[in-house]
């Protein structure tokens, strides 16, 4: 006879005499299979670290880097659209206001070439570059 109250061990082994499914273990069996579809979703795009206090992002040395190792200024150089070449990078962006201070997500430098959710042809090469451009913009879009 089985007793009223076993624990897990005791009916997976009542099973395996019996070869037959209790409920219960049946149950724990299918909240295991529930549990493990839990994980099955799509990850969003990973969101850049804020800024640390103190930590500053050069605008000459880390952000128009970026224009030329991603190739923006193989068309952005004066001759097409706005010139993304170091020299005139900040002047262009700051008067078609491409960047908009501490509001990355209404700055189109930031979102518009952006390699998981951008919309341009035309998109960063890495995720550690368009994290440069918004910890910049994060920390007021500076000409530094
Ligand atoms: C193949 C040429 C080409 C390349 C490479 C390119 N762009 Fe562009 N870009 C354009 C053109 C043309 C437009 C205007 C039409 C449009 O919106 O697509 C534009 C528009 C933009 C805009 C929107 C400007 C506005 O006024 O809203 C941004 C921002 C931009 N580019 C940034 C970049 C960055 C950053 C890179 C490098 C990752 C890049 N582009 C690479 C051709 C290019």
């Amino acid at each position: 006879m089985k007793p009223f109250f076993i624990t897990l061990a005791d009916e997976i082994q009542y099973n395996m005499k019996t070869h037959y499914f209790t409920p219960t273990l049946a149950l724990f069996l299918g909240l295991l299979m529930f549990a493990s579809c839990e994980y099955d979703f799509v990850e969003p795009a990973p969101l850049p670290p804020l800024p640390e206090p103190g930590d500053t992002t050069s605008f000459a040395l880390e952000v128009a880097p970026i224009f030329e190792t991603d190739a923006c200024i193989s068309c952005h150089n004066g001759g097409i659209e706005f010139d993304l070449t170091a020299e005139n990078a900040y002047s262009s962006i700051a008067s078609r206001n491409l960047a908009v201070p501490f509001k990355p997500e209404e700055s189109a430098i930031y979102t518009y070439p952006h390699p998981q959710t951008g919309e341009h042809s035309a998109k960063y090469k890495s995720n550690a570059h368009v994290n440069t451009i918004f910890t910049w913009i994060m920390q007021g879009a500076l000409d530094n």
